[in-house]
């Protein structure tokens, strides 16, 4: 009787309890707020789900494992993805997300923004940046491991992001708030003609896709970021600082990847002998360049509407 009537007090304070939680957090800088990494999986998933992507394969879980190791970095993780639509970029984005907090993408903890969602008028960009600054501010108060997620970037009201340059720093520890633990994610296509400007190359050389090495992109995308004004990192501060940890190519995928997503796509409802839908979805996409039909100009973007057709 007294544990029954002990646990509905707890029930009662819970509201109570979580002020104090909060509290203890911002003190101790110790709570793990539901945080509970599993690198192993997320490369698991990473290398078994994510096809022809080997630069965002290798780069995501060395940089995240490394991060995560550290048990007090000097400066938050910082990764912009880049490449042509369906290729995987929000993809990974939510794979990061799903291991490393208890309640995955529904946690609380990981927040993603939508430009066109959140910050839809250029002309509101004063208010946006107070608001997004003070927004991650609070975030990192209350869980100094929160993930942030920026996607499509180009859609982002230019000198926005600038905002956060100040967090991005290695020395950015204000009244106890640790700013050097939490995860950005950019994501846009800005870059993609450099990275399939590169692929097809490769192609044509008749080379391994996977002899592609980040050092032959790296660059010309953080190039392409700071000076196109439909990047999101217009000019940036951010760029110039060289507070990206990492820029993360997506390379254009080819038909053996579109089969793979359809085949994947087919086994999740159950038809994986389905191997004529399969090949009638990889015959039925289009392919760049012309002459050669190597990389599918929508990555594995339009396959459920094609399966659908085909079944
Ligand atoms: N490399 C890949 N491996 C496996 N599945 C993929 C891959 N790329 C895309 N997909 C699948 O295709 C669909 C679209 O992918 P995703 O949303 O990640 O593309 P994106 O790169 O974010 O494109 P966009 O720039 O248009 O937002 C998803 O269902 C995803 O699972
Ligand atoms: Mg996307």
């Amino acid at each position: 009787m007294l544990g029954i009537l002990y646990v509905l007090f707890l029930f009662h304070c819970k509201p109570v309890c979580c002020v104090f939680q909060k509290l203890y957090c911002s003190i101790a800088d110790s709570c793990d707020c539901d945080f509970k990494p599993s690198i192993r999986d997320l490369e698991w998933d990473l290398y078994k789900n994510v096809y022809g992507q080997h630069l965002a394969q290798d780069i995501v879980s060395e940089e995240v494992a490394r991060f995560l190791q550290n048990k007090s970095p000097d400066r938050p993780l910082v990764l912009s993805f880049h490449g042509s639509s369906g290729t995987g970029k929000t993809l990974v984005s939510s794979m990061l997300g799903n291991h490393l907090y208890g309640s995955a993408m529904s946690s609380p903890y990981v927040h993603q923004f939508v430009p066109t969602l959140h910050f839809p008028s250029p002309e509101l960009v004063k208010k946006y940046r107070e608001e997004l600054k003070s927004w991650v501010q609070g975030n990192v108060t209350e869980c100094a491991r929160s993930v942030f997620i920026f996607d499509e970037m180009e859609k982002m009201p230019s000198g926005l992001i600038d905002v956060l340059e100040p967090f991005l720093g290695p020395s950015h520890v204000v009244f106890r708030t640790n700013y050097r633990k939490a995860i950005y994610i950019f994501i846009s296509t800005t870059g993609e003609e450099v990275i399939n400007k590169v692929a097809l190359e490769n192609r044509q050389a008749g080379r391994d896709r996977e002899e592609i090495r980040l050092a032959d992109l790296e660059e010309a995308i953080a190039q392409a970021a700071y000076s196109s004004n439909m990047s999101g990192f217009y000019q940036s501060s951010i760029i110039q600082k060289n507070l990206i940890t990492c820029f993360v190519p997506f390379l254009p995928l080819s038909r053996r990847h579109i089969e793979r997503c359809a085949h994947s796509q087919l086994c999740q409802q159950g038809r994986c002998g389905r191997s004529d839908v399969v090949e009638a979805v990889g015959g039925d996409m289009i392919y760049t360049p012309i002459q050669g039909q190597y990389f599918s100009t929508t990555g594995c973007k339009a396959i459920p509407a094609k399966i659908n057709f085909f079944l």
